[in-house]
């Protein structure tokens, strides 16, 4: 029986998370009289045994508000930990150790990387419950959102609205690039909310003569402005990603980024009409979770803490149509879940004329 469960957040930032602490404290005293303690920034506060109780009082006031009361990393992973500059060790028998001598089970509220260390952990006998969490909803728990998604692509969507009004006054090409990894959601999200007349994904490769054929095309119907929106994972039919950085010592080191300004330059240069660039970068990361998020995030916490209760380990909740459902930290673990290119919103976008660069 479950007397004390451990939580963390890991991986980057995402709107919700503080929703998802305050549920767990709160239904875990609540409904279950189990008590909660939070490890501080992810895997490296399991390591460092830093560590806080989270009571009702402490997640008080925390739903409106962006970041995690916990405190994250997207450096720290226990199987290949850093002990010194440069020097890295499988660090996870002290990891399950140090979980299981201050409480019965942990929940990661994570992405991919640390929903998969969950898994290898849960492999080795630990107890686990994992919660989705991230922007780019591209983790592989069915079609379910992660929370977070809603609040970024929002965000995604107001920039836009905002840059229409310049592009259409100055008849300018407008590029807004959006974070999003190797997965086009937000691009593609945003991109049909906002009213955007190119979206670039990594999963459609593009092409400058068809962006080029739709921007023509606008300007014989007397539109001298167009839109682009461009995921940060996307690539043209005979290039590669834009890489911003390699970072080695993270679980995922590569640093996507820049691709908005390559587009953006080859554009101006091929059709003559001037370019500007919007990277949105973290402003999509932060800030006060949308309604939905708050109410998604809610769910999930309750959820992981219902398994918790119920002696259920190895899952990670997520929804499955209007119900939670749980889904295996192994399916997970296996890769992240792309947008289908064959599917109904890249077909409802192709109808209303949206370019896809292919
Ligand atoms: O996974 C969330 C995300 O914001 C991605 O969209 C982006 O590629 C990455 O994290 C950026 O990571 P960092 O905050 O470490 O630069």
């Amino acid at each position: 029986m479950v007397k004390r469960v451990a939580v963390l957040t890991g991986g980057g930032d995402a709107p919700g998370l503080n929703a998802v602490i305050r549920a767990i404290a709160k239904t875990a005293v609540r409904e279950y009289g189990i008590e909660v303690i939070g490890f501080r920034d992810g895997f490296k506060g399991v390591m460092e045994k830093h560590l806080v109780k989270l009571t009702e009082a402490e997640v008080s006031g925390i739903l409106p508000r962006g970041g995690t009361i916990l405190g994250t990393t997207n450096r720290d992973n226990p199987f290949s930990y850093q002990v010194a500059a440069g020097k890295y060790e499988d660090r996870s028998n002290e990891c399950i150790e140090i979980i299981n001598k201050h409480a019965d089970a942990l929940i990661i509220i994570g992405g991919d990387g640390s929903l998969s260390i969950g898994y290898e952990l849960a492999q080795r006998g630990l107890k686990v419950v994992g919660c989705p969490k991230t922007i780019d909803n591209d983790l592989a728990v069915g079609q379910a959102k992660t929370f977070g998604f809603d609040t970024a692509y929002a965000f995604a969507t107001e920039a836009l609205d905002r840059l229409h009004s310049t592009a259409e006054s100055h008849h300018r090409i407008i590029v807004l690039e959006v974070m999003g990894r190797y997965a086009g959601h937000i691009a593609l999200h945003s991109g049909i909310a906002g009213g955007a007349d190119i979206i670039l994904i990594p999963e459609i490769p593009f092409n400058y003569e068809e962006i080029t054929k739709k921007i023509n095309d606008r300007l014989s119907q007397n539109k001298r402005f167009s839109l682009v929106v461009v995921a940060e994972g996307a690539k043209a039919q005979d290039g590669e990603m834009i890489i911003n950085s390699y970072e080695s010592n993270r679980p995922e080191p590569i640093r996507l980024g820049g691709i908005g300004e390559v587009v953006a330059k080859e554009l101006e240069r091929v059709t003559g009409i001037e370019c500007r660039v919007t990277v949105l970068g973290h402003l999509q990361r932060g800030g006060s979770p949308t309604p939905h998020d708050r109410i998604l995030a809610t769910r999930y916490g309750v959820a992981a803490m219902d398994l918790i209760a119920q002696g259920k380990f190895g899952y990670v909740v997520a929804m499955d149509g209007e119900n939670i459902k749980p889904v295996s930290l192994a399916e997970v673990a296996k890769g992240i879940r792309n947008v289908d290119i064959h599917g109904d919103l890249v077909t409802c976008a192709r109808k209303i004329g949206i370019c896809f660069g292919d």
